[in-house]
């Protein structure tokens, strides 16, 4: 079946990152694959104010486009994420979205969908930008699916299978095989101790996703060690923080 994926451009220009993403596409067509471009500076997009409304509420005082995109992203089957890299970062319009999807942080919603990432410079923060990006899919709940990056010097350079066939795999893969990290599994375990012992609205959420008593958002190839390593930091980090309700 043909899969859906969302292209986050958070450039001004339709320049550089923009045709990485256009040449994304016309490959993955190839693999019966639809990816929709959705361009951040054609949206209205307030900073976040800070006022932790999301965290508490789950929704945002805010009245622009954010809401409506964050209502539509989980819809698609992937995800690829890009950057122009500015001062060694992403740009200031995509870290302005990134701010305003903090619920997802305490309350994921884009577990087990893949996301590629992509960045463009001029020559220096490639590295340091992509990793950014995986944090930022991490947080989110997402599965890393692969790097694309290309400065000045590679910029000619065309789209080799090897930079995005992990992405094609994820998204046509039972995710019953899917092998999580141990960064992902880490993570799983902090947010699961924030919800059970920081914010009790997020544990509504955890108890309805029944992930409390889980190793990761759904029933994944976990590797024993990971998983003995990451209860081990569980039960350890979870004993030294107080309940708020204590
Ligand atoms: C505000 C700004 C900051 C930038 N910062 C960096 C930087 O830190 N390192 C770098 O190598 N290139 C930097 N660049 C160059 C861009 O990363 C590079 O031209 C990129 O490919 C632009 O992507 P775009 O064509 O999609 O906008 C910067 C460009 C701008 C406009």
């Amino acid at each position: 079946m043909k899969k859906k994926v969302i292209a986050i451009h958070a450039s001004s220009r339709k320049k550089n990152t923009y045709h990485l993403l256009e040449n994304l596409k016309e490959e993955l067509a190839a693999y019966d694959i639809d990816v929709e471009i959705l361009c951040l500076s054609e949206l209205d997009i307030g900073r976040c104010v800070g006022c932790e409304a999301c965290l508490r509420s789950g929704t945002c005082h805010l009245k622009d486009d954010v809401d409506a995109v964050m209502r539509r992203i989980p819809e698609y089957d992937g995800i690829i994420l890009s950057s122009p890299v500015y001062m060694n970062n992403v740009s200031g319009m995509l870290k302005t979205f990134l701010d305003r999807t903090c619920r997802w942080v305490h309350r994921p919603e884009l577990t087990g969908i893949p996301v590629l990432f992509v960045a463009s410079t001029a020559g220096s923060g490639l590295r340091h930008t992509l990793n950014y990006l995986e944090d930022a899919a991490l947080q989110w709940g997402a599965i890393p699916a692969g790097k694309i990056g290309r400065s000045a010097g590679s910029r000619a350079k065309r789209l080799e299978k090897k930079e995005y066939i992990r992405f094609v795999e994820y998204l046509n893969m039972d995710m019953h095989r899917y092998k999580p990290g141990m960064k992902e599994l880490i993570t799983f375990e902090i947010k699961k101790i924030l919800a059970e012992k920081v914010l009790t609205r997020d544990k509504e959420y955890w108890v309805e996703k029944q992930w409390l008593n889980k190793h990761y958002y759904f029933e994944a190839s976990i590797d024993p060690v990971k998983k003995a390593a990451a209860s081990f930091f569980y039960r350890f980090l979870s004993g030294k923080i107080k309940s708020v309700e204590e």
